[in-house]
């Protein structure tokens, strides 16, 4: 439900800094680096086959600005068979990007946001891949006015997914109170960037006032608690945010998150549902259930895809797992669920089916 796919080199590097220095410091020199075509295709043939060997059947993904790229991107995607959203990411403002990483004004993020919308339209065509184009603005400090404006109209126009960042860290926070003196939600809001087939990531700082609006809208949040750890120094409050009936999916944000793993993020989702127990939150704890139910039919349902579930009528997007260390066939099925939350890896994922067709095979290896 959130990659940065381009970040992929970074997995498991730079979490040393609060987000808008590690912004500044790693992350956008080396998204600058998919200027470079060959570059681009190398990491990303890495990632794709990364994410399948790890079970992710479907990625919502963060391009860079550089739409050859992210057509590379959506190419090995087709190729590969990695069911995939994908957004040029848009950013614009040139009081909080680097000259050497920004698209030159808005027209130029608006006029390659619809020419990259075009290309995957057509790319589509051709391979009858699941391939789909996302409005990305990065987030709303990135975006000048004008930009997120007229990708909310954009969205409108085609119809389509949008993807962003939300109330990460109190830093971004800050940014749109200091700029909008309103809160980020509603930024987005009042742009029409929050819509039914909107998904935000993090929203750690998500006020119960901001939740309501995410109901009301419709709009999804990209659980990323690894990450969170890390760049919102906080817990998203999941079962607040279910109680009123907000969509949550899971989401690595590689790089933020270092793990490209849903199942070391389904772990860590409980892990620190956890830390909120005792801290006035009642019933914030979740269960493997509830973060099994994030991994598959949450971010199936924010994504509107008949995913998610081992149902007729269903897409048949399905992993086999072994458990690797004993035959546990004959022990409850509670016992055999757990244990596939807190010890499945690549390792013991032998096959992955997306839609039916098989896009990793691991058996007869050994
Ligand atoms: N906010 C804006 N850009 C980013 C990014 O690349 N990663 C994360 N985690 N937050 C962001
Ligand atoms: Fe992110």
């Amino acid at each position: 439900m959130h990659i940065h796919a381009p970040q992929w080199p970074q997995a498991g590097l730079a979490l040393d800094k609060p987000l808008n220095e590690w912004l500044n410091s790693y992350t956008f020199p080396l998204e600058a680096k998919f200027k470079d075509k060959e570059y681009a295709e190398k990491i990303y043939y890495s990632l794709i086959k990364e994410l399948l060997a790890n079970g992710t059947t479907s990625g919502l993904f963060f391009g860079s600005i550089h739409n050859e790229a992210n057509l590379i991107l959506a190419k090995i995607c087709a190729e590969l068979g990695q069911r995939a959203f994908i957004g040029k990411v848009a950013m614009d403002n040139p009081e909080q990007t680097p000259d050497y990483y920004r698209d030159q004004n808005s027209q130029v993020a608006l006029q390659q946001t619809e020419e990259f919308i075009q290309a995957m339209f057509d790319l589509r065509n051709q391979n009858k891949a699941e391939i789909t184009p996302v409005i990305t603005p990065r987030f709303v400090p990135s975006c000048t006015e004008e930009t997120l404006q007229g990708l909310g109209l954009l969205a409108k126009k085609y119809d389509l997914p949008i993807q962003s960042h939300c109330s990460e860290s109190i830093w971004e926070d800050h940014y749109a109170q200091e700029h909008y003196n309103l809160r980020d939600t509603q930024v987005l809001d009042k742009f029409d960037l929050l819509t039914d087939k909107s998904i935000m990531a993090h929203g750690t700082q998500l006020s119960d006032q901001d939740l309501d609006t995410f109901s009301s809208r419709q709009t999804a949040i990209a659980h990323c608690p690894i990450s969170n750890i890390y760049f919102g120094n906080s817990v998203m409050r999941v079962q607040d945010a279910h109680q009123k009936n907000v969509k949550i999916g899971l989401g690595t944000d590689i790089s933020g998150g270092f793990s490209p793993s849903l199942y070391r993020n389904m772990q860590q989702s409980i892990m620190s549902s956890q830390v909120l127990t005792d801290q006035g939150h009642d019933n914030a704890r979740i269960s493997a259930a509830n973060a099994f139910y994030l991994a598959t039919v949450g971010g199936a349902q924010a994504l509107h895809i008949k995913s998610g579930q081992i149902k007729s009528g269903f897409k048949a997007d399905l992993q086999i797992v072994q458990d690797q260390y004993f035959d546990i066939s004959s022990n409850e099925p509670q016992e055999i669920f757990e244990r596939l939350i807190y010890h499945t890896n690549k390792e013991n994922i032998k096959q992955v089916y997306v839609s039916g067709k098989l896009v990793h095979n691991k058996l007869g290896e050994e």
